[in-house]
């Protein structure tokens, strides 16, 4: 499938952050072994979204001016990857904020790659997250891979004397292993799209 788009989010209001490192990093994977054409980074540093409110359902224009560039950036994509860092043991409130935000008819039927983010040890939380509460209504899909990069600060990064040998190796390696996957979900969950099987009026919400 020729023009495959692959946003990269960032889940990080911190700036700079780990998770853009990673992000940056991802994009260059992407980009540098052809797995897709083009790989936007969607990054929420800095909290460029306030928090939801009902104007975004009533056609404010604030919402309007923040959210169609982010919206169009996400209609045109293929599939997406999700960085996320763990805070105190959860995903950060923009990113949850951010899935407020999008809709089926941005993400819908769409495959995402969870890659998450800890300095320490942690970052399994944010995946059980993401993987429970962020896709219900818009319907993104998860795929089974996911990355968890620990010990984020040690790996990842572009001066090789920052990293510890072996673990960034096998970082590098199993991102670009889950990236391959996830590429192939957005060919096939192009099909699924295609079908018209998830077109409805009727079940406009999940369960
Ligand atoms: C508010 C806050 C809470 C954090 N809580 C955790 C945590 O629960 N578990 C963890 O492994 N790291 C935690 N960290 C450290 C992050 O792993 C670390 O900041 C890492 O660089 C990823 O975040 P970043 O992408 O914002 O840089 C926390 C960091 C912040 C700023």
């Amino acid at each position: 499938m020729p023009g495959i788009k692959i946003t990269v989010i960032s889940g990080s209001h911190r700036n700079p952050s780990q998770s853009y490192k990673v992000a940056a990093l991802i994009r260059r994977q992407l980009l540098d072994n052809a797995v897709c054409e083009d790989a936007p980074i969607l990054s929420l540093a800095d909290n460029p979204l306030p928090l939801w409110d009902q104007g975004i359902w009533e056609g404010d224009r604030k919402w309007g001016r923040l959210l169609d560039p982010i919206h169009a950036q996400c209609r045109d994509s293929h599939g997406f990857v999700v960085v996320s860092p763990e805070w105190h043991g959860q995903a950060p409130a923009g990113l949850k904020n951010l899935f407020l935000c999008l809709s089926q008819r941005e993400v819908g039927h769409k495959p995402a790659l969870i890659v998450t983010v800890s300095a320490g040890s942690g970052g399994a939380y944010p995946v059980a997250e993401l993987r429970m509460s962020s896709y219900k209504n818009n319907r993104l899909c998860y795929i089974p891979e996911h990355v968890i990069v620990r010990n984020v600060e040690k790996v990842l990064n572009d001066d090789p004397a920052e990293n510890d040998a072996e673990s960034d190796s096998y970082y590098r390696e199993r991102l670009l292993w889950a990236l391959g996957i996830l590429k192939e979900y957005a060919v096939a969950l192009n099909h699924v799209r295609k079908s018209g099987a998830t077109t409805t009026r009727e079940f406009k919400n999940g369960m």
